[in-house]
């Protein structure tokens, strides 16, 4: 016989078989709980988008039958880019109140080909904006106007409530946004649609890929764009309690963090301060890092993806924004 510890406490025999294991398992996953961001183009063919292996941007003309596959595959959640002609940008963005826009035409797309998919519309005026920047400018060229970007955002918000959209969900980080808009869509009689609020979104290097995705994204050779004025410091995380805090007392429905994997305490912290919703973005440059590293052999790409996504919904989002939705349900669906 061989010598045992004196050890009551053996937190191994519940890990003993898979079997003990999924049963005990605290966090699920679920395809319910991802949203799929979906980049839509005028083009007549997808376009792939070499930052982001395995997504390309979705023709307008395809996006219908897009979102009626996820649905089938349990995603029901879409948040809707458009990747904006550069012909058709301004430095005030003015295309983002023409009422037939990219996505405004494609929030009108999903909601008839694929009623039941529930649209997340973006608000914000980066992808209409000759510098990229989610606003208009000071006179000075210096900084992003706060008000007059709300007012723009607000009359945004509207056109998106009438083409249909769920939720509109501002993505710019203005003071006071989300009142200006929950109160515009009242006083246009459009109480039922939601605003999830980018509350905590940080000024991050993940967002890379994304700004190539929409074409925002300055050319080589240019400074690269901060948008720190608006945008959180990455070193904060009582400002985050304060951001979403405030989302909250002006209406927000759902409250973000983003990006996701580099932020879980603050997912975690709005958890346990928040009876609403949260949701968090995993955004493109999680994604594209997961997959560089697989490319090269180093990390098994299915295993850090569901670790990954498991981690967010450990930390306490209910919803997360991924670009892994639509490879996570196939996987799932084959299993
Ligand atoms: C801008 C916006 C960004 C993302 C979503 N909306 C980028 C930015 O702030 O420049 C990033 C999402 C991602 O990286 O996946 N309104």
């Amino acid at each position: 016989m061989p010598e045992h510890l004196d050890q009551p406490e053996r937190p191994r025999r519940l890990r003993a078989s898979a079997g003990i294991r999924a049963m005990l398992a605290e966090t699920v996953l679920e395809a319910r709980h991802l949203i799929q961001p979906i980049f839509v183009t005028d083009g007549e063919s997808p376009e792939p988008i070499a930052s982001l292996p395995g997504v390309s941007r979705v023709p307008l003309s395809s996006l219908g039958t897009k979102c009626a596959e996820l649905l089938l595959l349990g995603i029901r959640g879409v948040a809707l880019f458009p990747k904006v002609d550069p012909s058709r940008k301004t430095a005030e963005g003015a295309e983002a109140l023409n009422p037939s826009n990219l996505a405004l035409r494609a929030v009108r797309e999903v909601k008839a080909k694929s009623p039941g998919t529930v649209v997340f519309a973006d608000i914000a005026l980066d992808p209409y904006t000759t510098h990229g920047h989610d606003g208009v400018l000071n006179a000075a060229g210096t900084d992003v106007d706060n008000d007059r970007t709300v007012e723009a955002l607000v009359k945004m918000s509207l056109l998106t409530a009438q083409a249909g959209a769920d939720f509109v969900a501002p993505s710019d980080m203005m003071d006071g946004r989300v009142k200006a808009i929950r109160s515009g869509l009242d006083s246009s009689g459009r109480h039922g649609t939601g605003i999830l609020a980018y509350s905590a979104k940080y000024a991050s290097a993940f967002y890379g890929p994304f700004r190539d995705a929409v074409g925002s994204a300055r050319k080589p050779g240019e400074a690269p764009i901060s948008k720190a004025g608006y945008q959180m410091d990455p070193a904060n995380r009582r400002e985050a309690a304060r951001e979403t805090a405030l989302d909250a007392a002006e209406g927000a429905d759902i409250l973000m963090v983003k990006p996701a994997g580099p932020y879980l305490d603050v997912i975690r912290d709005l958890r346990n301060a928040t009876t609403l919703p949260v949701a968090a973005y995993q955004v493109s440059g999680e994604y594209a890092a997961l997959h560089a590293a697989a490319e090269k052999g180093w990390l098994d790409l299915r295993a850090a993806r569901d670790e990954s996504l498991l981690g967010i919904r450990r930390a306490g989002a209910d919803l997360i924004l991924t670009y892994f939705a639509e490879a996570w349900a196939r996987d799932r669906a084959a299993r």
